[in-house]
């Protein structure tokens, strides 16, 4: 009797996960089999890197003996999830009600922002932003702390335990903000060139220089932001672009020689790959094409942008011309970190423009789509051999709502827009980093 060799062993397999699986290759709106769905999967990791995904049926026998496996049959897995801007500082003051964007900075955010002055503060509060970004899928997050370099230390740290992939930076203001909330010009540059020092490219740690946006920062203040830039290879940079009315008019008369609130960025040589930019619902024309031959990113921020009634997004004007673009949070002026409530916000807004979000491009937004827009595509976002194994466990059926509309749902396309429109963090059955299972959904 011949044995069939096994072609996995232990050099090639730790460990096995077998689910139904959902990722992405491309755009969809720009590739008909930009996705491959398998119904009964199996995923095959080494090092917390994937090895391959395979039929079940076909390689389940195989697995090398001292491999872990987990058996999510009957669950969706899908990249973990990745959220382009949030403020971990705010999540306490989540759901304030009333203001818009220019009071609502002044009334609740400043105030709740000086706590991280406090050390013990800042751990407290970024190891429980950490644990809800697990709870909701979310592995890879574009953060801001605040102005406290420690309120850096605190997040890198706690997303470093949890092998969280992190985009994070020091808020710098030194204008327009409370005085214990105010850097300098020369304490901004000294207090960012030690943490990039400290953080940058340690492990799966990424320092992003935030100026918070151009009505708190001095000409000055941009130019060191541009100096940082360049004294350090693949240094993100983050701020918030065009996404008040009031906002956008401060911002002329603070930059009157400036072409447009973008310009005031541009002019300063902020605008490029790895910069993401917060909102970008005001821009014109002659701004977005700027933002598509940057390189930058936009992070659309649905609740946020509905919540504070700043305006409504315009996706296809952004995708016309082809710029990179993530789904995101903006905690605490966004209401939820549920990627998939924020797909569903996503997809209301577009309906109020006439246009239209398939829920395959939603998926593809808030997983491969994201990674390229923030050049992480090498790493994360789909589960191409060698990438990081970083995915999330769906429940379809977590709710008996979802349960009966999944019931009479009978195309993937429909489950997916059910998912998004109907789920939230009970959808979210476990979330592995790295392949290792950092959140269990507790019964
Ligand atoms: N603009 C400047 N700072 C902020 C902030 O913290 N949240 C939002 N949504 N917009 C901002
Ligand atoms: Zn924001």
């Amino acid at each position: 009797m011949s044995v069939v060799p096994s072609p996995l062993d232990n050099n090639s397999c730790d460990t096995a996960i077998r689910a139904s699986f959902l990722h992405f290759n491309a755009d969809p709106d720009r590739r008909g089999d930009a996705f491959e769905y398998l119904e009964d999967g199996l995923m095959i990791l080494k090092q917390g890197r994937i090895q391959m995904l395979v039929n079940a049926t076909d390689w389940i026998d195989y697995l090398p003996d001292g491999s872990a496996l987990y058996d999510y049959s009957g669950r969706l897995v899908m990249p973990g999830f990745i959220d382009a801007h949030t403020h971990y500082p705010q999540t306490e003051m989540i759901a304030s009600h009333g203001l818009q964007l220019l009071d609502w900075l002044q009334q609740y955010t400043f105030p709740t922002e000086e706590k991280f002055a406090e050390r013990d503060h800042a751990d407290r509060i970024a190891a429980f932003f950490c644990e809800q970004m697990l709870a909701n899928g979310t592995t890879t997050s574009a953060v801001y702390a605040t102005v406290h370099p420690q309120s850096v230390d605190a997040i890198f740290e706690q997303a470093q335990q949890r092998d969280l992939c992190l985009i994070a930076g020091k808020v710098m203001m030194d204008r327009n903000a409370p005085p214990a909330l105010c850097d300098s010009v020369e304490s901004s540059y000294r207090d960012c060139s030690e943490l990039i020092k400290r953080w940058h490219l340690q492990g799966r740690n990424h320092y992003a220089v935030t100026p918070r946006f151009a009505p708190c920062s001095s000409p000055g203040q941009l130019e060191v932001c541009a100096q940082l830039l360049n004294e350090s290879p693949d240094l993100y940079l983050q701020s918030h672009v065009a996404e008040n009315r009031d906002e956008v008019e401060w911002v002329a008369r603070l930059f009157p020689d400036s072409r447009s609130y973008l310009d005031v960025y541009d002019s300063h040589g902020l605008l490029g790959p790895r910069s993401i930019y917060g909102h970008c619902i005001h821009l014109d024309q002659q701004d977005r094409e700027r933002m598509a031959a940057s390189g930058a990113a936009i992070a659309f921020c649905p609740t946020s942008n509905l919540f504070l009634g700043s305006g409504l997004f315009s996706l296809e004007d952004a995708s016309a011309l082809g710029i990179r673009l993530g789904l995101a949070t903006d905690v605490g002026a966004g209401t939820s970190f549920s990627m998939l409530q924020t797909l569903a916000e996503a997809y209301k807004i577009c309906q109020l423009g006439g246009q239209r979000l398939t829920p395959l491009k939603a998926f593809y937004l808030v997983t491969l789509g994201a990674a390229e827009s923030l050049y992480l595509d090498h790493r994360i976002g789909n589960f191409t051999p060698g990438k990081e194994a970083d995915f999330v466990v769906l429940d379809l059926a977590a709710t008996e709502l979802m349960q009966c509309r999944m019931d009479n749902a009978s195309t993937l396309e429909e489950r997916l827009f059910a998912l998004m429109m109907l789920g939230d963090d009970r959808c979210v059955q476990a979330t592995h980093v790295m392949g290792k299972r950092q959140y269990s959904r507790p019964n």
